[in-house]
């Protein structure tokens, strides 16, 4: 009896009860009521007499050990169940909503305005948005006092020294030919600033991006290339452009370029004035003065030089109405220009 006692209790510490099906069967060998234990137990008045006392200890172990092993088997199973439970997704609930950011339209639109213009060579620049009168307006060739000064309404910031808020991103032009030799074929993008009433079709803070090639023998071919390339990656293959000439101080002879939008609606007739045709840019050939202002010999130099309108190229492309909502930052209006899906 005390040799099955000790084959039992190397049994019981060997016994792996890693899942339901064999802790019920260890249950049923050694705890329930019709265990081997239990046998063993009814079977001690057989026991001679002087063993009697070993037996019943012996068979007191057995069960203690057998019921301590179950229940600590038992419990690490449940927990096992219940980590299981909580990891399992439940698949009926709704899913949770994405809440990825999306890049701002008028970043969009800049972000491609860029590449096109990157993958012709040009590079990017950028300058202050506060600037003195030299390079927002003087050394442009905007005399002082000259009435085209009034063609942009400027925020002064001081008189001395003079500090205004750009008002156009061709100040960056300026200190580009100011402080590194030809050739320059770069674009700058940026904020600019106008003391305007702010309207559906105005703001007094935009974006512009300015465009600027300087080398020997630069062409007006080259500036009417270069645009209609960009029209054409910008608005589709099959867009048509127009020059038509214009003035800034800046430029001799300027332009501005339109692209063929159509007449097939109402909407079309009412943003083309009935043309069909809608202003994208202004651009021209540098002014000699220009050059000169900024030491570069215009015997020797040529250049162009074109700048846009960031909001409206980006309300005609997108049929936005209002140039306020870039500013508002309503969510809503945002998430419909997700670049992601
Ligand atoms: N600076 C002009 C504006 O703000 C835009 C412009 C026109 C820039 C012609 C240029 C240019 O470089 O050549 O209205």
């Amino acid at each position: 009896m005390l040799d099955k006692i000790k084959e039992l209790k190397a049994e019981i510490e060997a016994a792996q009860l890693e899942n339901k099906e064999k802790l019920e069967a260890f249950r049923l060998r050694f705890i329930s009521r019709k265990s081997i234990i239990g046998d063993l137990m009814g079977e001690i008045r057989n026991v001679a007499a002087e063993q009697r006392k070993d037996v019943g200890q012996g068979l007191n172990m057995l069960k203690n050990l057998a019921t301590g092993k179950f229940k600590e088997a038992a419990e690490e199973l449940d927990n096992l169940n219940n980590n299981i439970n909580e990891a399992q997704p439940d698949l009926t609930l709704p899913d949770v909503p994405n809440q990825l950011g999306t890049i701002h339209p008028i970043s969009q639109t800049r972000d491609k305005i860029v590449s096109i213009f990157q993958r012709i060579g040009f590079n990017v620049a950028d300058g202050p948005e506060i600037e003195d009168d030299w390079h927002n307006f003087t050394a442009l060739n905007f005399p002082p006092n000259h009435p085209a000064r009034e063609m942009q309404d400027t925020f002064f910031i001081s008189k001395n020294p003079d500090k205004v808020l750009r008002t156009h991103t061709s100040n960056v032009q300026i200190r580009m030919m100011e402080n590194q030799e030809p050739p320059f074929r770069s674009i700058m993008p940026g904020r600019v600033f106008r003391n305007e009433a702010i309207s559906a079709r105005a703001h007094c803070i935009f974006h512009q991006i300015e465009g600027l090639y300087v080398n020997e023998n630069v062409s007006f071919q080259d500036l009417k290339n270069t645009l209609y390339y960009f029209a054409k990656e910008m608005f589709g293959s099959n867009t048509k452009i127009r020059l038509r000439p214009s003035y800034f101080p800046f430029t001799e002879p300027s332009a501005e370029m339109d692209i063929y939008w159509g007449l097939k609606t109402e909407a079309d007739r009412k943003i083309t004035k009935g043309t069909g045709w809608l202003e994208i840019l202004g651009c021209g050939m540098v002014d000699p003065n220009v050059l000169a202002n900024c030491n570069i010999d215009p015997e020797k130099y040529t250049g162009f030089a074109f700048g846009m309108g960031i909001e409206r190229i980006t309300m005609l492309k997108h049929k936005i109405e209002d140039i306020r909502l870039f500013f508002e930052n309503d969510v809503r209006f945002l998430r419909q220009f997700s670049t992601i899906g």
